[in-house]
Order: structure tokens, then sequence, then C-alpha cells
């Protein structure tokens, strides 16, 4: 038997709790995540959307995973502006499991406090060991109450076995979108680009920086020339990440940023960013702190 499609609005409006979608690459999961919050706010709920995909992002900058609060439907016209930002430092969801695990889980323990339905939508990263992980150790930390996994052909089945054997998931399968065009890498590239260029909003400002307010911090005798370019996350002191910010190397170190209230240090992610066309490029911390491969 096939799996339901996504129409089905009974089987939305059931959605409460956290729900988690999963699913590949443009098989429909952010618009499956807007119908689950649309459904919820018809029905007068509080819903929190948390976004942990990190390249093409609904929700707040690439590189990081945030959440934005919605609570009537007029909300949902504007998803772009985050509430809540845990910084990832990264556009590739392969790395950097553990930041995104600890980020998401983070989100949906602030969420808890005030959401109806916590809707988390997710990188395509499903398959394979890499995507396994992710997705377990997501759902053992954020402890969804339904998966909702989105599947053309049971791609999905060893990691939806995996979910139920090991942490008795309770998973919803849907149908996935057979109709619309994939986004093509370039495509991918422009939509990401456009997402950091609206994360430095002019007019910028640049604030001299010390190398003691960096995380990981600094080893002894590190060439600042080094930092050129690399994106950061801009920390307050609750482990939230206030916005994004770009470090810029001209004998003194400077941030970038459109804002730096709050600024307690600097989260150092592996992207380096080109100004002009906001195209990225990633670099290996250990590389670039210690020479190290
Ligand atoms: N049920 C559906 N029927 C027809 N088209 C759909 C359906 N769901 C999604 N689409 C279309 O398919 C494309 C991909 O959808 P969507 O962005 O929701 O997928 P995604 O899984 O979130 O992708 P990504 O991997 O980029 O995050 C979009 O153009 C969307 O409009
Ligand atoms: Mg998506």
């Amino acid at each position: 038997m096939g799996d339901p499609a996504l129409g089905d609005t009974e089987l939305l409006s059931s959605a409460e709790g956290v729900v988690m979608i999963i699913g590949a690459p443009d098989s429909g999961k952010t618009t499956l995540a807007r119908k689950l919050a649309d459904a919820a706010l018809q029905d007068g709920r509080t819903v929190a959307y948390i976004d942990s995909d990190l390249a093409c992002t609904t929700v707040g900058p690439p590189t990081c995973v945030g959440l934005k609060w919605l609570r009537s439907p007029a909300d949902m016209a504007d998803l772009t502006q985050a509430d809540d930002l845990r910084f990832v430092g990264s556009i590739r969801p392969d790395r950097f499991i553990l930041q995104q695990v600890a980020g998401v889980a983070s989100l949906v323990e602030t969420a808890r406090t005030e959401a109806d339905l916590i809707v988390i939508d997710t990188s395509g990263t499903v398959s394979g060991v890499v995507g396994q992980r992710l997705k377990y150790h997501k759902a053992e930390l954020v402890r969804p109450d339904t998966v909702w996994a989105v599947q053309r052909g049971g791609e999905l089945e060893p990691l939806v076995g995996l979910l139920r054997r090991f942490l008795s998931a309770n998973v919803v399968t849907v149908a996935a979108n057979r109709g619309g065009l994939p986004m093509s890498p370039e495509e991918r590239v422009d939509v990401r680009a456009a997402r950091f260029a609206a994360a430095f909003p002019a007019p910028l400002q640049r604030w001299r920086v010390l190398p003691t307010v960096f995380a990981p911090s600094l080893p002894a005798g590190f060439d600042l020339v080094r930092l050129h370019r690399m994106i950061v996350g801009v920390h307050d002191r609750q482990g939230r990440c206030l916005c994004l910010g770009m470090l810029e190397y001209d004998e003194v170190l400077r941030v970038i940023t459109s804002g730096n209230q709050g600024m307690a240090g600097l989260q150092i992610g592996s992207v380096r960013l080109d100004p002009e066309t906001f195209r990225t490029t990633s670099v290996r911390l250990n590389e670039l702190m210690f020479g190290l491969g």
C-alpha cells in the first residue's frame, strides 16, 4: 500500500508535541513542515518552527539552526527571520553532527516551554552511516512524539527501521513530492548566497576584536591573518547565537556584523565567505589552527 499524500488535512491537524520531519533532498520536507505549522495555527495553537537545514535554510542564515515562533497564520508569511539561533559553523550536514544535534536539542528545549507544536524541518542527509547517525542522535536527544518520514519508494526504510527498533519512535510515512523539479546544485548555491547576503544587511558595523574572545581558543603564536573572511557566530552568554559575523584582518582583526548588542564571544566556523559574491569555501579548523589534517 502506498503512503498517504500530504494533502490529508485530518492527518496534518492531528500532529502534536514534537514532530521531526525526515526525507531525502527535494522530497517535500519543508512543504510538509509548513503545512503542519499552518494546520496547527488554524486551530489557534502556538508553533515553534525549527529549521535544522544548514545549507538551504528557511529560518535564519546558513551555518545555523534556527527557531521561529508562529502565533497566528499571518506569521507564516515570512519564516526567514529567526527568533533564536544556534551556530553550527558549516553548511555541510555530513560533518558537525555534534553541533547540529546539540543546537537542535537546545532549541527544542527552549521551545517546549511555550509551544503547542514543535515542527523540526531537517536536511536531506538521510542515507549511509552519516545520515543514520545524524537522524538517530537527533531523535535520541529531541525525543519526538512523531517522526514524519517523507519518502518516494522505501528509501527511508533503513532509517525508519532503526528509529523504531532503537528508540520505539512513532513514525508516520507520507508520500513524497513527485511533481516539482529538484533544485540544481547551482540553484542551491544561489539560494545560499542570497541567504548569506541577507545575514549581512547594510549598514554593517566593524568591531575590533581581541584574540581572546574566540571558541575554540586560538593557539599561542597563531597568525591572525588566517582568520580573514572566516564566518563566526556572534554569541551572547546564554549559548545563543545573536547573528553571523565575518572576520577581516588588515593589520588589526575586526568582525563585520549587523549588530553587536550583547556580544560576549565569537565561535569560529568552518566556512570562508567571499563578501562580493557570498560564495563559500569550506575550511578545516584543525588545518587552520594547527596546520593538521
Ligand atoms: N506534495 C507535493 N506535490 C507537488 N509538489 C511538491 C510537493 N511537495 C513539495 N513540492 C515541490 O517540490 C519542491 C521541493 O519541495 P521542498 O522544498 O518542500 O522539499 P525539501 O525536502 O524541503 O527540499 P530540500 O532537500 O531542499 O530541503 C518544491 O518546488 C515544492 O514546491
Ligand atoms: Mg527543505
